[in-house]
């Protein structure tokens, strides 16, 4: 626990506020997301990179809320987005698009087409046939689109499956012993114009030594292609660092990024960075109520009304997320499944917890803010839950919990 995350006379408070409180308010489930907590996180980025030229671009993907989007605009972050949509989302928040980086390895023409009338920072290119569709846009748009190309450094890193991207038989970037020839090419087309070098070996590693491992390699590339006459002004390493608890997620940014830092040594080169859930990981956390115990051959089960519609992440990638009541209390302590209402049996929020639980109780599931909203879907009907974000002492709801009629709104019946 830390400052932000602590028991007052047995009540769990966030940031200030008791959550039994937050939970009467809002009802449950809900989303609560610290303003100071996302503000130290980025801070934390910002003040080991200081001396060198650097960009560090919030992954939005991680949590596109656009109060949260509008908080770190005005922090003076940049973007990574993925998608026509995300980048709407940081213009509608006041983000600078000389500021934004369009990731990904689908873009469609419309993502492309819609960064290009931004003039964003660059595109980070994964692929021949999107460098071509990319020069051939700009082409229509008489611009030249700013470019680095994202190579796949074939590391290996401990992370769930799903969520490493950087081995060579990984859908993303462009295989390292395929990417001198494309750089060369890439630099003779009209429409590009060709700024840096960029990877992401994927997402949740907890050690520094694959990002250090990446960047080598990357820097490498470039003083090869500087002896090749191709001069790249940036590099950008990617997201990926994994976040350990709401107490160490400062310190832990901080050994990162000095770490990185003196790698870079005094190069001169712009170094660029996409982190998404170090900025917003412990910034967050879902409160549920349980609604019923029961026991079930040799289980016990706490059935809360959170769902894996809400927080899919124990149920895709077996995540154990840390689960605590919000108020201690002194029935007997069993292991329980922390499961949810929605009818499949991966629908769990936390598994063997030795908790002392009744029905009526509020959860608290802890460190919930990347990837916990942004990938809550309507499945079951379910409404998704409110955001709610602690700012300036005060409580704010930054988005509302959805009712029959905004899950309904896009349908029609046939007559
Ligand atoms: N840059 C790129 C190109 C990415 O694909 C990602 C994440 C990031 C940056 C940010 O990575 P971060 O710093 O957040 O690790 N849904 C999964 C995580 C998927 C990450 C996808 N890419 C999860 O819940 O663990």
């Amino acid at each position: 626990m830390s400052i932000f995350l602590e028991r007052k006379n047995g009540e769990l408070h966030f940031d200030g506020f008791s959550l039994s409180d937050v939970a009467k308010k809002f009802s449950t489930p809900c989303y609560v997301y610290s303003k100071n907590l996302i503000t130290e996180n980025f801070k934390a980025y910002n003040r080991s990179f200081r001396s060198k030229r650097s960009l560090i671009c919030y992954a939005v993907k991680a949590n596109p809320n656009i109060a949260i989007l509008q908080l770190l605009a005005e922090l003076g972050a940049g973007f990574d987005v993925t998608s026509e949509g995300e980048l709407n989302r940081v213009i509608y928040a006041g983000g600078d698009p000389k500021k934004i980086i369009f990731s990904g390895v689908g873009k469609s023409k419309a993502d492309i087409r819609q960064g290009l009338i931004h003039d964003i920072h660059c595109f980070n290119v994964e692929s021949m046939h999107e460098l071509l569709l990319i020069n051939q846009l700009a082409g229509d748009q008489n611009k030249k689109a700013s470019v680095s190309l994202r190579v796949n450094p074939d590391i290996n890193v401990q992370t769930h499956p799903y969520i490493a991207t950087g081995l060579k038989n990984d859908k993303f970037g462009i295989d390292i012993n395929d990417a001198h020839k494309m750089f060369h090419f890439a630099k003779d087309l009209k429409n590009i114009n060709l700024v840096g070098i960029a990877c992401h070996i994927g997402s949740l590693i907890y050690d520094v030594s694959p990002f250090k491992q990446s960047l080598k390699i990357l820097l490498t590339f470039l003083d090869k292609l500087k002896v090749e006459n191709i001069h790249l002004s940036q590099i950008d390493i990617g997201g990926g660092l994994g976040v350990f608890n709401t107490d160490a997620c400062q310190e832990t940014i901080q050994n990162f990024s000095e770490a990185i830092s003196s790698e870079f040594g005094d190069r001169t080169e712009q170094i660029i960075l996409e982190p998404g859930r170090s900025i917003i990981g412990n910034a967050g956390l879902l409160l549920m109520k349980v609604e019923h115990t029961k026991r079930n051959g040799d289980k016990n089960f706490a059935i809360v009304d959170a769902g894996m519609n809400d927080y899919i992440r124990p149920a895709l990638y077996q995540s154990e997320m840390k689960i605590e009541s919000v108020t201690s209390n002194s029935c007997e302590e069993k292991i329980y499944e922390i499961v949810g209402p929605v009818c499949e049996s991966g629908d769990f929020l936390g598994k063997n917890r030795l908790m002392s639980i009744k029905s009526g109780d509020i959860l608290c599931l802890i460190d919930a803010g990347a990837y916990g909203f942004a990938m809550a879907s309507n499945y079951n009907s379910r409404y998704r839950p409110p955001e709610i974000i602690i700012s300036n002492q005060k409580l704010i709801m930054v988005r509302k919990r959805e009712s029959f009629e905004d899950i309904t709104r896009n349908e029609s019946l046939i007559n």
